[in-house]
């Protein structure tokens, strides 16, 4: 394998908080100390597949302070196009992963660093393993479901604002005696919302790992109310199903998304209980806020690695962390396991022994 004198970054998949300080610890860590060169590619594989090509040569002593702080990525990103499946202005689906291989040797590098969640990384591995590309990636996902890693950039920081939107709404909801459902992202995984209603004092929180019936959400209110407590805050993952299995999906461009259980949710507790509800749908202000400090450190720390990966002569592998410390595993992980809310966790356990529904009838005694 030749030396590595210059390397290749992209973000890919949805933006999240923190992405912007991965690319600023690549850059520094290998331009500053390795002395490689450090070409951003924008707009994750699109960059590579446009003509020209889209990236710059990231100077760190270009960087001004907001980097670290700044939300969004720098890079701009996309969620759409699988090279090996990409939509066609005619409608038909067509292989493009040579074209962005042979625009990743048009840029002359010798590594990649990719941005990315589970999906990203499925199809930059493939496009690596067909270029000889030599892959790293760093995960990131506000769903926290990408299983080899206790921790990926941006979660954090959505936690932080879901919590922060249930402070904004317990003194509203108390001062009309109204129950507030927040619905929250996360897509299949309810991470999100367990941690935000844990930490915002939610008075029941569904997810999708855990089958609802509202039934008990309501019998929750009730109770509340006969304690008097005038106000109840309910918070609701976006893929949580109806009673009889529907998933609310909104069209959203050419794709759909999850969005809309939380006015179900709130219409069926409003007939169950007479109570006033009101609905928040937090949606993208989840991900383009400022990282807080966590993921800042986590995204520093990751992409430090990132590059000491690269340099040790190792690729096809996926910078993780678990049990207090940055470790990398192989990237084949990363696409394999998939991290749901565990049911026997500390944070169900906590949930429940604070009171708190999670819709499903079981109570700690
Ligand atoms: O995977 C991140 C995520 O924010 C999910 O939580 C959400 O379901 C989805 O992306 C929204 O995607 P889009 O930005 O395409 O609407």
């Amino acid at each position: 394998m030749s030396e590595i004198r210059r390397i290749g970054i992209l973000t890919s998949g949805g933006d999240c908080a923190g992405l912007n300080a991965a690319v600023r610890a690549v850059t520094l860590h290998a331009s500053g100390n390795r002395g490689w060169t450090v070409v951003g590619i924008q707009k994750g594989t699109l960059g590579l597949l446009s003509r020209p090509l889209q990236y710059e040569v990231l100077d760190p002593n270009r960087f001004t302070g907001e980097l670290l702080r700044r939300g969004g990525t720098v890079l701009g990103t996309t969620n759409k196009g699988d090279a090996f499946d990409y939509p066609m202005p005619d409608g038909s689906r067509i292989d493009r992963s040579g074209e962005i291989i042979e625009g990743y040797r048009q840029l002359g590098l010798d590594a990649l660093i990719g941005i990315g969640g589970d999906g990203s990384f499925a199809i930059l591995r493939r496009l690596a393993q067909q270029g000889g590309i030599r892959l790293v990636g760093i995960p990131k996902t506000i769903d926290n479901d990408v299983g080899s890693t206790e921790t990926a950039v941006g979660h954090a920081s959505a936690v932080a604002a879901a919590t922060e939107a249930l402070d904004h709404l317990q003194p509203t909801a108390a001062s009309h005696d109204r129950v507030m459902v927040l619905e929250v992202m996360g897509r299949d995984a309810g991470h999100i919302a367990l941690s935000a209603g844990i930490a915002g004092g939610a008075d029941a929180i569904l997810i999708p790992e855990i089958p609802a019936d509202l039934a008990h959400v309501a019998a929750k209110i009730q109770a509340l109310k006969a304690h008097g407590r005038n106000f109840a805050l309910v918070v609701v993952a976006e893929a949580v199903r109806t009673e009889t299995g529907e998933a609310m999906r909104q069209a959203a461009g050419e794709t759909a998304s999850y969005g809309g259980i939380g006015q179900w949710v709130a219409a069926r507790l409003e007939e169950m209980t007479g109570a006033e509800t009101r609905v928040a749908v937090l949606g993208h202000i989840q991900r383009g806020g400022t990282p807080i400090a966590q993921d800042r450190l986590i995204a520093s720390a990751f992409g430090v690695h990132a590059v000491d990966v690269l340099a040790e002569g190792r690729h096809d592998r996926l910078v993780a962390w678990r049990n207090r410390t940055v470790i990398d595993v192989p990237l084949e992980d990363a696409i394999r396991t998939y991290a749901a809310v565990d049911l026997e966790g500390p944070l169900v356990h906590t949930a429940r022994s604070l009171g708190i529904s999670l819709g499903d009838g079981v109570a700690m005694t």
